[in-house]
């Protein structure tokens, strides 16, 4: 029977390098995203001989991880992986003046949707008999920066939220672990490049240039690097790990 992963996110540049790393492994795919290119992305996948079918969902709200379940019905096999990539940078700005809309709407990606999407999908990987749930935090939820509260603070409970999970599933066979990269060459890392460096009146490549003298290896990993991450945590290389978060970060914050 094949095995079955859902991929959130599945739109964006971790998502998309997430389901080219299982469907090289013959994983059979359900990619949700709110953002109708996602479905592109899985008939290309399609296209190209893999199992994957695309969901265009808001999986902060009910209806939206509903739509997910859906989509997973029509897949045969069983679930063994459920991959939440899905995430937002934000508002960037001070403590003092942040905008509580945003704040909100920031908490509700990065963290609410994630327990929806365990409280979906936990029982049917409890069904399979076992399966892995990967997170994806960041190395600014290791610890607080400067106008990034929301963001932070949101990647800091996303660690938390896998290690509580962690816990409450080990009996079940279901592993729980997060990633968390540093700075990725996604759409994500390149618009906040391009926003800091209109602030500050250069130029994107000079934002860039500024910005990786900072990152110990030198540069933004490439998206595959991250899949890599994910996918040794949810496949039996990673069986002895759970509740962990794997920091694929070039050495940023270590040194
Ligand atoms: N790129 C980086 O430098 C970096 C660094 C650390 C952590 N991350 C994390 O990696 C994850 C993936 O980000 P990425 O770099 O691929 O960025 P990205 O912007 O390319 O992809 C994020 C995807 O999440 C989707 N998404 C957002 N809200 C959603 C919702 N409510 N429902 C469904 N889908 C939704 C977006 O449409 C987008 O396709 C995020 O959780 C992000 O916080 C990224």
């Amino acid at each position: 029977m094949a095995d079955i992963g859902i991929i959130t996110g599945a739109g964006g540049g971790i998502g998309r390098a997430t389901a080219e790393r299982f469907a090289a492994d013959n994983w059979s795919l359900v990619l949700a995203d709110v953002d109708e290119s996602v479905m592109r992305f899985a008939e290309d996948m399609s296209g190209r001989g893999h199992r994957a079918i695309g969901v265009v969902a808001d999986v902060t709200t009910e209806a939206g991880a509903a739509r997910v379940r859906e989509t997973l019905r029509s897949v045969d096999g069983r679930l063994k992986f459920l991959g939440l990539v899905a995430g937002t940078l934000g508002a960037v700005g001070p403590v003092e003046t942040f905008d509580m809309a945003e704040w909100d709407r920031i908490m509700s990606v990065n963290v609410r949707a994630n327990v929806l999407m365990m409280k979906e999908f936990i029982p049917g990987l409890r069904a399979a008999g076992g399966g892995a749930i990967v997170t994806v935090s960041s190395w600014y939820g290791r610890s607080g920066h400067a106008f990034f509260a929301a963001y932070c603070a949101s990647k800091a409970a996303l660690i938390s939220l896998t290690q509580s999970a962690a816990a409450e599933l080990a009996a079940d066979g279901i592993r729980v672990n997060s990633v968390a990269p540093g700075n990725v060459g996604t759409r994500m890392h390149f618009t906040a490049l391009a926003e800091e460096a209109e602030k500050r009146g250069i130029t994107a490549e000079e934002m860039k240039a500024i910005e990786w003298a900072k990152i110990p290896l030198g540069r933004a990993a490439d998206p595959a690097e991250m899949a890599s991450a994910i996918y040794f945590l949810a496949s039996d290389q990673g069986s002895y790990f759970t509740g962990a978060t794997l920091d694929a970060n070039g050495g940023c914050g270590f040194f």
